[in-house]
């Protein structure tokens, strides 16, 4: 007789026995090694141990170890990372600088987390004057060893390089929103381009996770109520979904500034998804979830995460920083935290966004172009630099100024690629620029 403590039984009822726990290694073992080069997100139960409790960044352990994998290289491969940084310190010492960046990106190619490469093509960039990707390299170096002198040293040369760099970009993006501003409400263009920015939104948002759904689908369900034919309700209800978060942003939370509340949050998400799936829309999730290489935290300590950010949200220290950085730190903090189980980068970007229109700037757009780069942002801020997702978020956000003032000049030259070539449509109630929405009934 067997304990029943050491059997497993598979749904036929078959004995498993002994093997059953190895079986689970080798299952695991393997799914840990795809799952981060597919990026597929699982979800697995809660009812497991966890580990790493007081990082913060909690996940758990359960027989089948469903860890994301990061590849350890082999020895022949740190071997072939070494030769290579060694070749690149003397091709630049030999002024073959071309040949010194090939040399060091194979090595960090052969070894991502290699310090002293990091730091030699740090330094090359910093000589060609690229000192924004080489404060991140040494950055990136200082998060792996942070006693690292070399890299110490370089990056207290170019930190406050760099602040100087984001501050003066922050200044320009200011300007516009002033020319914006100055623009009268009732400016009939300004109003046009509005309403076509609330459809780019709404489409850019769900295409960016897959949905096929056109922008005159988009336009034609959210304006007509009425389905589109051949198109799936999924994608239908995802478009009503964020449409009406939308509105419920702008009728409810516009106007207070300092204070979002966790329902809040839910209460968008409830919005986002709930027509694509009521049961989970505005409810916190019950499993883990991975996205790529992330962990997010584990389901017990979401309401935690959650409070916290909230309490963040409304800090004086959060709303002291520039609009644009605490938008973009709201949209990191909530992804990072990844609280729901789907709808999580849709709720994100309006949370970006109320943050925006909060402080009187225009809520923007992800467009489903940048998503590589979008999706490059969050994983290099998991690794501990958040700069280049603020950096990115501020791209859009010009981007997205630049669109407006050119479209209320008298004789535009053309717009630039955001609007996607839309046709402009109808005056219709557009009560501010800093709404996301032409509210229709
Ligand atoms: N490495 C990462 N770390 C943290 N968040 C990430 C990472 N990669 C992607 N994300 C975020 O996760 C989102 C996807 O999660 P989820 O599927 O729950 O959201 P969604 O709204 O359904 O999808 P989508 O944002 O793609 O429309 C992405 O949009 C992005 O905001
Ligand atoms: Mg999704």
């Amino acid at each position: 007789m067997t304990s029943a403590t050491t059997v497993w039984r598979d749904s036929g009822g078959r004995v498993l026995g002994g093997w059953g726990p190895l079986l689970c290694v080798l299952v695991g073992a393997l799914v840990a090694v795809i799952l981060p080069r597919v990026g597929v997100r699982v979800r697995v139960q809660d009812d497991c141990r966890e580990w790493g409790g007081s990082t913060g960044l909690t996940v758990p352990f359960t027989a089948v170890d469903l860890l994301p994998y990061k590849a350890k290289p082999s020895p022949e491969t740190e071997a072939e990372a070494r030769a290579a940084l060694q070749q690149a310190v003397e091709m630049r010492k030999q002024g073959k600088r071309d040949k010194a960046h090939r040399l060091l990106v194979h090595a960090l190619n052969m070894n991502p987390d290699y310090v002293d490469a990091l730091t030699e093509l740090g330094t090359l960039l910093e000589e060609d004057q690229d000192v924004v990707q080489a404060d991140h390299l040494y950055t990136k170096a200082l998060a792996l060893a942070p006693c690292d002198r070399r890299a110490l040293v370089s990056r207290d040369r170019t930190l406050p390089l760099v602040d100087e760099i984001d501050r003066r970009h922050f200044g320009v993006i200011d300007g516009k929103v002033r020319q914006l501003a100055s623009i009268p409400t009732g400016n009939s263009a300004l109003r046009r381009v509005m309403e076509e920015t609330y459809y780019h939104h709404v489409y850019h948002t769900v295409a960016i996770e897959g949905n096929t759904l056109t922008l005159s689908e988009i336009r034609h369900i959210i304006e007509t109520r009425y389905a589109v034919p051949g198109k799936s309700l999924r994608e239908q209800s995802e478009a009503i979904g964020v449409d009406a978060a939308m509105k419920y942003i702008n009728a409810t939370l516009l106007s207070r500034a300092g204070a979002i509340a966790v329902a809040d949050i839910l209460e968008i998400h409830r919005r986002v998804l709930g027509f694509a799936d009521p049961v989970e829309g505005g409810r916190l999730r019950t499993g883990q979830v991975f996205v790529g290489r992330h962990i997010p935290p584990h389901p017990r300590d979401l309401r935690r995460h959650m409070e916290e950010l909230a309490l963040w949200l409304n800090s004086e220290e959060a709303l002291q920083l520039h609009p644009v950085e605490y938008a973009a730190l709201a949209h990191y903090k909530l992804v990072y935290v990844h609280p729901f189980v789907d709808g999580n980068g849709r709720t994100s970007r309006l949370l970006m966004n109320l943050a925006l229109m909060q402080a009187r700037y225009p809520p923007i757009t992800v467009r489903t172009e940048q998503r590589a780069e979008y999706y490059g942002a969050l994983d290099t801020a998991n690794e501990g630099d958040v700069r280049p997702f603020i950096r990115f978020i501020a791209k859009c956000t010009e981007i997205t100024l630049d669109t407006l003032l050119i479209a209320t000049r008298e004789h535009p030259v053309g717009l630039p690629g955001t609007m996607g070539g839309a046709g402009a449509h109808q005056d219709q109630a557009c009560p501010d620029r800093h709404q996301t929405i032409p509210v229709h009934n």
